[in-house]
This record gives C-alpha cells, sequence and structure tokens, in this order.
C-alpha cells in the first residue's frame, strides 16, 4: 500500500490544486504528469472536486489523485470513495486519524505547534504538513523543531514559492514542500496547460538537500 512517506518522495513538490469545473481536472492532471509531477492534492473546497478526483482516478493512471483540506472523518471516506489515495489535512484530529487508518488511506496532516506534532505523533504518524508554513515560522520553526522532534518529517505548505521553495527543501526534516504555485487560477482557467506543464518541470527539478 501506498504509505504517506511515499507520497511525500515523490516529487520535491505537491501541488495544491483548485478546481472549479471538472472538465480541467484530466488536461490538468496530464499536464503535471507530463512535468514529472504525480502526486496531485485536489483541495475540497470546490463542489466540483470530489468529481475532479474521480475524473484524474478513472482517466489519468499514471497521476496519484489525494485530496485536500480535509477536516473530518466525513471528508476522508467522501474522498476515498471518489478514488483519492492520499489525503492531506490543514490541522489533525485523532477522528480523521482514525478514518484515515480504517480507510488504509495515507494522511500528511497540517500541523502548527509542539503539542500537534505531539497528538499526531500518538497516532502513529511522523510525516506531517506544516501548515501554514510560511506564516507559522517558515524554515525558523523547522529548524527548532529538528531538535526534539528530529525523528519527524514535513512537508511545509502556505507561502511556499519558487523564491523559497529551495530554502525549505534544503532543510533535513523537510521531505517535499506543498504549493498552489504549479497551478495558476488564471492558466487553469484559460486551459494553459503548457505553462502548468512548464512549471511543473520546473518544480519537479528543485533538489532536496
Ligand atoms: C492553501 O492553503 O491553498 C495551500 O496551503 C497552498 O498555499 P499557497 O497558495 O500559499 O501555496
Amino acid at each position: 500500500p501506498l504509505r504517506a512517506i511515499d507520497v511525500m518522495l515523490d516529487a520535491p513538490v505537491i501541488p495544491v490544486i483548485v478546481l472549479n469545473d471538472v472538465a480541467h481536472a484530466v488536461p490538468l492532471a496530464r499536464a503535471l504528469v507530463a512535468g514529472g509531477i504525480r502526486m496531485l492534492e485536489v483541495t475540497l473546497r470546490t463542489p466540483q472536486a470530489l468529481a475532479c478526483i474521480e475524473a484524474i482516478a478513472r482517466e489519468v493512471p499514471e497521476a496519484v489523485a489525494g485530496a485536500g483540506t480535509l477536516r473530518s472523518a466525513a471528508d476522508a471516506q467522501a474522498a476515498f470513495n471518489a478514488g483519492a489515495r492520499f489525503g492531506v489535512s490543514p490541522g489533525y484530529t485523532s477522528a480523521l486519524g482514525q478514518a484515515c487508518r480504517d480507510l488504509q488511506l495515507p494522511l500528511l496532516p497540517g500541523v502548527a505547534t509542539g503539542s500537534e506534532i505531539m497528538a499526531a505523533m500518538a497516532d502513529g504518524l511522523t510525516e506531517l504538513k506544516f501548515f501554514p508554513a510560511l506564516q507559522a515560522g517558515g524554515t525558523a520553526m523547522l529548524k527548532a523543531w529538528y531538535g526534539p522532534f528530529g525523528d519527524i518529517r514535513f512537508c511545509p505548505t502556505g507561502g511556499v514559492s519558487p523564491a523559497n521553495a529551495a530554502d525549505f527543501l534544503a532543510l533535513p526534516n523537510v521531505a517535499c514542500v506543498g504549493g498552489s504555485w504549479l497551478t495558476p487560477a488564471d492558466a487553469v482557467a484559460a486551459g494553459d496547460w503548457g505553462r502548468i506543464e512548464a512549471l511543473a518541470r520546473e518544480a519537479s527539478q528543485l533538489k532536496r538537500g
């Protein structure tokens, strides 16, 4: 089965995707895959999100569709039913962790404090999203956590961009980063898949430390 660490290590960047039109899902996923990015986080922020995950899962076998913005056990179940193969959440509750364990859905839960890291660790999770990364302390926070939580690997997300992604990826406790910059809303709306493929290719070539 797919593990959270596999999701993190497949590419240096997990794209955070917001889709308003199910017709965009498949060409967008193909563009990202063509650029070297297979792990795709489709956020459950739009009414079309679950249908978009279904479409990618059905029609783009080279991609691994995941669901972002999981906030409840019901979200995890809905994502799983749509064909999501991993989940990402903006925070952590044990109820969400339990639901994902029951579904065997790898989860990257969001944390922003030591107590939240410890709550996730208590439930067996060691691969975590740091959210919102820039706003909650950025690379300095990750360096501070490396002492007491040196065995935890993070996916910083929130405020990560081409300008700072390399700084995050250079850290020993960063396995990958997440960000929305690979899928600009205007490029998606215009169907500019070539631009998205190029952004994915640049992102896929970022180096880890
Ligand atoms: C989000 O909240 O949409 C994600 O964390 C991505 O944030 P970003 O737009 O700053 O990359």
